[in-house]
C-alpha cells in the first residue's frame, strides 16, 4: 500500500524538473494528480510519462491569476470528487543585481512566486475547509532563509512563502488542514542548469555534502509533508541541502 492511496493531489509548475518528480512520486504512493502549468503541450506530455488520464490530467495555468488557480483546484474535485493534496511549485528566475534589476522582473517573480503560492493556499483553503481535510506543501527555497546576490526578486518571495505558509497554518489548522513549506538548496533542473558555471562551482563549495541535489530528493520531502507521515506537523520549513547554508 503506498503512502497517498487513493489520495487526490494538484501540483502547479508540474510540467518539468522539481513538479514532475513530484508528481511522479505522488503517483507512485497511490495518488492521483492534476498538473497545472503555463505549457499544455509540455504538461500533456508529462500526463503521458506519468501513466496517462486514468492517474493524472493536464490543466492550462498561469498560477499568477486567481482564477486559473481556482478552475486548476476545481479539476480534481470535478474529475476525482475531491482535494487532498496541492503543491505549490510553480517558478521562474529572473535574477540581476539590485543596480541593474527592473520593476517589472522584481514583479514578475514575486507574482508567480509569492501572489501564486498565496492564490494556491487561499483557493485550496476553501475547498479543504470544507472537506475538513487537505495538506497544503510550498515550495519555498534556502535563497529566501538566506538572501541571495542577484535575486532580491526571488529571495523576497521566497521568504514570503515561510510568513504565508506559517500565517495560513495557523489559520486553518482547527479545520484539519496541514501548510507546510520546503526549501530546496541546489537541485538540479532546467532552472539551475542555464546558470553559469563560475556561479554553479561556487554554489557546490557551500554544500558540505559535496554534490546537488536531485528532483526526487525533494519529491521524497513533498510526499512526507503530503501523507499522514506528517500528520502532527504543519506551519513548518524543511531545508532539503545537503547542508548548505545552516
Ligand atoms: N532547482 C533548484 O535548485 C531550486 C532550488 C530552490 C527552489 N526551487 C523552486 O522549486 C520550484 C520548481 O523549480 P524547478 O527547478 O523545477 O524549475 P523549472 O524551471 O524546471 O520548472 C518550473 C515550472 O514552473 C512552470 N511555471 C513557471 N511560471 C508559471 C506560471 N506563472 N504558472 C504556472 N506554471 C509556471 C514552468 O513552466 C515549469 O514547468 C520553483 O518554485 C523554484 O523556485 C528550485
Amino acid at each position: 500500500m503506498g503512502l497517498l492511496e487513493g489520495k487526490i493531489a494538484v501540483v502547479t509548475g508540474g510540467a518539468q524538473g522539481i513538479g514532475l518528480a513530484i508528481a511522479k512520486k505522488y503517483v507512485e504512493q497511490g495518488a492521483k494528480v492534476v498538473l497545472g502549468d503555463l505549457d499544455l503541450a509540455a504538461t500533456e506530455a508529462a500526463v503521458k510519462e506519468l501513466g496517462g488520464e486514468d492517474v493524472a490530467r493536464a490543466v492550462t495555468c498561469n498560477v499568477t491569476d486567481y482564477g486559473q488557480v481556482e478552475a486548476l483546484l476545481n479539476t480534481a474535485v470535478e474529475v476525482w470528487g475531491k482535494l487532498d493534496i496541492v503543491v505549490n511549485n510553480a517558478g521562474i528566475t529572473r535574477d540581476a543585481t539590485m543596480r541593474k534589476m527592473t520593476e517589472e522582473q522584481f514583479d514578475q517573480v514575486i507574482a508567480v512566486h509569492l501572489k501564486g503560492c498565496w492564490n494556491g493556499t487561499k483557493a485550496a483553503s476553501l475547498i479543504m475547509r470544507e472537506q475538513g481535510f487537505g495538506a497544503i506543501v510550498n515550495m519555498s527555497s534556502i535563497s529566501g532563509k538566506v538572501g541571495m546576490i542577484g535575486q532580491t526578486n526571488y529571495s523576497a518571495a521566497k521568504a514570503g512563502i515561510v510568513g504565508l505558509t506559517k500565517a495560513a497554518a495557523k489559520e486553518i489548522a482547527h479545520q484539519g488542514v496541514r501548510v507546510n513549506a520546503i526549501q530546496p538548496g541546489l537541485i538540479r533542473t532546467a532552472m539551475t542548469e542555464a546558470m553559469p558555471q563560475k556561479a554553479w562551482d561556487q554554489k557546490m563549495t557551500e554544500i558540505p555534502m559535496g554534490r546537488a541535489g536531485e528532483p526526487e530528493e525533494i519529491a521524497n520531502v513533498a510526499t512526507f509533508y503530503a501523507s499522514d507521515l506528517s500528520s502532527y506537523m504543519t506551519g513548518t520549513v524543511a531545508e532539503v541541502t545537503g547542508g548548505r547554508l545552516l
